[in-house]
């Protein structure tokens, strides 16, 4: 068991699909940890499981009628009885795990609709949340499922999968529930943020370098900054001192994280190692512009005074590779490949030629781009050999993902002490 957890309590709520089959491992390898189990279910979740079959693997009463059926007593299981089942639900977890998600039950959630005690618990409650999706490939990529997940992660709430695989259906698709292995180990990092990355000073960069010609123009690239942004969240949550630099116009400053602009990849630099003497990881997710003009206009450049223009270009500065050179000992470095073919071969290359203990290796073309959207998909690629595929999700389901493989490769690997 994990110190820590004994005595923490989740609320698993329970929707109605075939993936329900997952949820009885789900509740016993959260309760081996230590953590107490209590359940809520929609109506259509008791055609696939019974309350008591639930009852009985968590040891707790199920929740799974908003009120009492007309003329029954109230039985063991809550939501047969009182009506108020929801709202000694809602405060009572220290977090909330829908397993699987249905898309109906996340258009309740993301609308807030509170008919059945899974939707109303989840409206009434101030505790994280967790989904893990579950649904045919048409349902997960209709753009209303989509908008829907999209305002509950603008909310907070945390995603896990959904995973490719084989559906209910029989075919192969998106939707699949992600393994319980996957969903406990998200549980366990919310119900213990703080303490994960505790003594952790981490550096993020984000967003795409802006190169001027003149001082209204410049060079530029797709980058939003999102998943960097989004590194910057998870790291913050799980208790790190983050410092985001970011040359991305549109990311939000982000509670306890320092933010600070740059535009060029110069400015970048010298904001990532005035930072660097006392950092334990960097998470190298910028667009650096790998050119840029050597001489830009001091004034604008106008149509009339020059039919045509040539701009000399000179190369930027690798600010990984500077950033390798002088990190700190045991300082971690993370690099990112934007590739738009070949993405894992490419990225397993750049590992190689950057020297770095992980390489996250995105697609930026076609139906699955990384560049600007919510999701993503990636390839993590760490210096001990280890691949982990990671299917088109949320960014902050990828960045969670990335976060784990860190610590994974700082608990395994016995590094000079760190002393930043
Ligand atoms: N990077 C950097 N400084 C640069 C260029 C890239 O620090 N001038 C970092 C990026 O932030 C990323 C990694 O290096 O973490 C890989 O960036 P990428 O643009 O994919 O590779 P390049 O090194 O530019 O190589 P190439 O253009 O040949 O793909």
């Amino acid at each position: 068991m994990r110190p820590g957890l004994s005595g923490r309590k989740v609320a698993v709520h329970v929707c109605g699909g075939v993936a329900v089959v997952k949820v009885p491992e789900l509740i016993t390898s959260l309760r081996r940890q230590g953590v107490e189990v209590r359940v809520a279910m929609t109506p259509s979740a008791t055609s696939f499981i019974s309350p008591t079959t639930l009852r009985a693997l968590s040891g707790n009463p199920v929740a799974w009628r908003l009120f009492p059926a007309k003329g029954s007593a109230r039985n063991a299981d809550q939501g047969e009885g009182h009506g108020m089942a929801h709202i000694d639900l809602s405060s009572w977890a220290d977090c909330h795990l829908v397993v699987p998600l249905t898309a109906s039950t996340l258009a309740r959630l993301a609308t807030g609709l509170a008919d059945d005690v899974v939707s109303s618990t989840l409206l009434a409650t101030t505790a994280p949340m967790i989904l893990a999706p579950a649904m045919e490939t048409g349902m997960w990529r209709n753009p209303a499922t989509q908008k829907n997940l999209a305002t509950l992660v603008a909310r907070g709430a945390l995603v896990v999968g959904p995973n490719s695989g084989r559906l209910a259906s029989g075919r192969i698709g998106e939707g699949r529930l992600a393994e319980p292995a996957e969903i406990v180990a998200a549980t366990l990092r919310v119900l213990q943020p703080y303490g994960l990355m505790r003594d952790w000073e981490v550096l993020v960069t984000a967003g795409g370098t802006r190169e001027p010609i003149d001082p209204v123009r410049y060079l530029g690239n797709r980058s939003s900054g999102k998943m960097g942004e989004r590194l910057a969240a998870e790291a913050a949550a799980r208790g790190a001192l983050v410092h985001l630099v970011t040359a991305a116009e549109a990311n939000p400053e982000l509670p306890g994280v320092e933010t600070v602009r740059v535009e060029t990849a110069d400015e970048m630099l010298r904001a990532c190692l005035a930072r660097l003497p006392s950092v334990r990881l960097v998470l190298m997710a910028a667009a650096v512009a790998d050119f840029r003009v050597e001489q830009p206009a001091s004034h604008k450049l106008h149509r009339r005074d020059q039919p045509e223009l040539e701009l000399r270009l000179v190369p930027n500065v690798d600010i990984l590779a500077q950033l390798m050179a002088d990190r700190p000992p045991g300082c971690l470095v993370v690099g990112f490949a934007a590739e738009t073919e070949d993405v894992a071969q490419r990225g397993l290359a750049k590992l190689k030629q950057k020297g770095c203990d992980m390489i996250v290796a995105n697609p930026v073309s076609g139906e699955h781009s990384a560049m600007g959207g919510d999701m993503a998909e990636a390839t993590l690629l760490t210096r001990d050999g280890r691949t982990t595929q990671l299917d088109w999700r949320p960014k902050s389901a990828i960045t969670a993902a990335i976060l784990d493989e860190v610590q994974r490769l700082d608990e395994d690997a016995p590094r000079p002490s760190f002393t930043g």
